[in-house]
């Protein structure tokens, strides 16, 4: 059947749409009528005909990669869940959605939630979980409300609930709303949040929710992206899904531009087949007008920055070769190689107009203000790193404070519970290393009075 979009939301002749095939679509609704008559559910029929083994041999053909953050393939996840074990098994869905910079999965749940809802019953199965939740942040109310009303939708038709379509196997779906923290998407905060409990992250090991979860038993947490691409997967095989995109980076992903380009807006890409240069210019129509590029968080403001003027070495195949930041294509590998992450697909641009003090002061900001507090170095790091760009940008800085901020983010990596100390540090990292002198050029040695007094160097140096 050919799809026709609505007009001005029609995909690039770049993307392919596979997740995102039914978003914008014209004469689509999210109504379960509207999704079986085009085939929806037949695959979780399929499913439940399968061996369980069979599925999760299936996901991990396709070389699924999360499409939450960390990029961790999916089927190697489900196999985690021990052997012996004798405790329920859960799933769960993130949609915290919380990584600045990513509007994906919002759109997935507003407008075709029963993709979501077949790709988690599929889930369940090969799991063996009996019960799953849908974790939505506090500001996504309509989508809550849109995912209900789809669940109770697919239980009148049994997709959903006891005896799923007459297989013997009970499935049921939650939903649970958060109370609006960027930590509730780290999948350990998110498991003591459903717990009802404040969300501070779970040290890992020994809480790998596959094996330690929700109420400690062995939990699955995937993205709402990941979950969807489960139909596909199944619909085409894995080894055939495993032809989308590049070695080790299949599929397609949902990379959501946002920024300094003349068109934004949200484009479902082959993993690694398309390069900077491609996204920025040919899709979101280059940089505006008198503009030129600068920077680009590539993967949400956690991942590192990049410079639109650097090269890079990358390793492809058996030879290594010179890549421009223009000519790097956007997969998992390839960004990990250039010192940076896909992380969450939040491709945030920033052109010659922006000042780096302030993109720093700006997610700084943001990670004092989200810290769950749990660890002091993220604590109070987090803090001294706000206050550190504030004097920046307020004219009152003196070159050591750059040094300090530094310093401080360096004590922060690798030295926390989770991994929101990274999400904070390597940002001010990245941007103290490639914009020193821009930072450096809005400090003065005049700014006597901004110099750390003894005591707060002394904080800095101890978190
Ligand atoms: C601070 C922090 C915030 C996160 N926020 C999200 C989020 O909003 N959504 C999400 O899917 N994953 C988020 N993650 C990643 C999750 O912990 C987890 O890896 C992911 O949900 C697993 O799903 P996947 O394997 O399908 O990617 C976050 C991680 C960290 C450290
Ligand atoms: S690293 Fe930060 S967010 Fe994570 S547990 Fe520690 S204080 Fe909380």
């Amino acid at each position: 059947m050919s799809v026709t979009y609505k007009a001005g939301k029609e995909p690039h002749e770049k993307e392919y749409r596979l997740i995102f095939k039914n978003v914008d679509r014209e004469g689509w609704d999210t109504s379960l009528d509207t999704y079986e008559n085009e085939g929806g559910y037949e695959m979780l029929n399929k499913a439940l005909k399968m061996e369980t083994q069979s599925i999760t041999n299936e996901v991990k053909a396709s070389g699924l990669r999360g499409r939450g953050g960390a990029g961790f393939p999916t089927g190697v996840k489900w196999g985690f869940i021990p052997p012996n074990n004798t405790k329920p098994v859960y799933l769960i869905c993130n949609c915290d959605e919380s990584e600045p910079g990513t509007f994906k999965d919002r759109y997935i749940v507003h407008q075709d939630p029963h993709q979501l809802i077949e790709g988690m019953v599929i889930s369940c199965f090969a799991v063996g979980a009996h019960t799953a939740y849908i974790y939505i942040r506090e500001e996504f109310p309509e989508a809550a409300t849109i995912v209900e009303k789809a669940i109770a939708e697919a239980r009148a038709k049994n997709y959903v609930g006891k005896d799923v379509l007459g297989s013997g196997f009970d499935c049921e779906i939650y939903v649970h709303r958060g109370a609006g923290a960027y930590i509730c998407g780290e999948e350990t905060g998110l498991i003591e949040s459903l717990e009802g409990k404040r969300p501070y992250p779970r040290i890992k090991p020994p809480y790998f929710p596959a094996a330690m979860g929700l109420y400690l038993a062995p939990t699955i947490v995937n993205n709402v992206e990941s979950l969807c691409h489960v139909v596909h997967i199944l619909r085409m095989g894995g080894e055939e899904y495993a032809k989308l995109g590049v070695a080790r980076n299949t599929g397609t992903r949902i990379l959501c531009v946002s920024g300094d380009v003349k068109k934004p807006g949200y484009f479902e890409v082959e993993v690694g087949k398309v390069t900077f240069r491609e996204l920025l210019f040919d899709m979101c129509g280059g940089p505006k007008e008198g503009r030129e590029f600068k920077a680009v968080i590539p993967g949400g403001s956690s991942s590192k920055i990049l410079r639109c003027d650097e090269s890079f070495k990358i390793r492809q195949g058996d030879s290594e070769v010179n890549l421009d930041f223009m000519d790097l294509p956007l997969d998992f590998d390839t960004l990990a190689a250039a010192g940076s992450m896909a992380g969450s697909g939040g491709v945030i641009v920033l052109d010659d107009s922006r000042k780096m003090s302030w993109v720093l002061n700006n997610i700084n900001h943001f990670y004092a203000h989200e810290s769950c507090g749990q660890c002091t170095p993220c604590r109070e790091g987090s803090t001294w790193m706000r206050k550190l760009s504030d004097r920046i940008v307020e004219g009152k800085a003196s070159p050591t404070d750059i040094d300090t901020l530094e310093s401080v983010a360096y004590q922060i990596d690798g030295k926390t519970v989770c991994a929101f100390g990274e999400a904070s540090s390597w940002p001010v990292e990245a941007i103290v290393a490639k914009f020193k002198d821009e930072l450096v050029s809005e400090t003065s040695t005049n700014n006597d009075d901004a110099i750390l007094t003894p005591e707060e160097a002394s904080a800095t140096k101890y978190l």
